[in-house]
């Protein structure tokens, strides 16, 4: 899929790796990118910085009315859904026999909510509105779904066992949802970052930054945001890659802590 002309949504598309993504695809001609994310913050400022192409709207991913009005409208407004790229997530940690007790239950929930339900809540409207698309001479495919999980999800540390959850579900859905949407022509692909250098870790102390960055193999530092929108990129325009899950992680294995 050619991304210049096309519509697209990033979910958590006012920070880090979704708002790399956002600048990406703008940069390289789609026709509209609309950030999705409860920071207005963040939102409104990178919409100001990437102009026309972009919009920002304040939408929590897990609310299933919100989700449905907002695909109702881009319908409207755009006519047409060709992407989805769901960053939009949480990664607190805690152990299940932590210093404060048992891990709480409703913090597992919250995690599983977010990471999981709200990654399903918006490409199941998004595979309906891109299942209209009509293709023009020459393209393949109507859509492109692309879920973010985290290398959490097959090398999970001591404290992240509801992160990991959450991203091996997303990991597990990749084949089933592309093999479903095959028939409407639309592709799932699924990115497993490793140690990427986003406002979450830039806050930590660079000598920590540095160690971090020390323990991955090859290069031996923290992944930039772009190199995740760069696959993004490559994820779209290639059209044989579907059903799959890449790890983007300088071949880093995460230790148990
Ligand atoms: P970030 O915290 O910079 O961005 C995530 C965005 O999601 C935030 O702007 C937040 O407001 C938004 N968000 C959270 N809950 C939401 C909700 N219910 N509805 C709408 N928006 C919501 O995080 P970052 O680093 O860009 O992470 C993006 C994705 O990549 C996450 O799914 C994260 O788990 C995953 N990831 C990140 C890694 C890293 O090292 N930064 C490593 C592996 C995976």
């Amino acid at each position: 899929m050619k991304i210049e002309g096309k519509v697209v949504v990033v979910t958590g598309g006012a920070s880090g790796l979704g708002a790399a993504t956002a600048s990406f695809l703008v940069e390289r001609g789609a026709k509209k990118v609309i950030m999705v994310d409860m920071n207005q913050e963040l939102g409104q400022a990178l919409e100001q910085e990437l102009g026309a192409a972009s919009k920002f709207v304040k939408l929590d991913v897990t609310d299933e009315t919100a989700v449905q009005q907002f695909f109702q409208q881009l319908e409207k407004d755009e006519g047409q859904l060709n992407g989805l790229v769901n960053c939009a997530g949480i990664g607190p940690s805690a152990k299940v026999l932590g210093k404060n007790g048992i891990h709480a239950l409703d913090a597992f929930q919250k995690v599983l909510n977010i990471n999981v339900s709200g990654t399903f809540n918006m490409l199941r409207f998004a595979a309906d509105v891109m299942s209209r698309y009509e293709l023009k001479n020459g393209e393949e495919d109507r859509g492109v779904i692309v879920n973010t999980a985290s290398v959490a999800a097959f090398d999970g540390q001591i404290g992240q066992t509801a992160y990991s959850a959450s991203k091996g579900a997303v990991v597990a859905m990749t084949l089933p949802l592309a093999r479903e949407l095959s028939q409407h022509a639309i592709r799932v692909m699924t990115i497993a970052p490793g140690i990427m250098e986003t406002p979450m870790l830039k806050a930590l102390p660079q000598n920590v930054q540095d160690a971090l960055g020390a323990m991955v193999p090859f290069p031996p530092r923290l992944a930039k945001p772009i190199e995740f929108a760069q696959l993004v990129g490559q994820i779209f325009e290639n059209g044989y890659l579907n059903g799959e899950v890449i790890r983007l992680d300088g071949a880093i294995r995460m230790q148990p802590r």
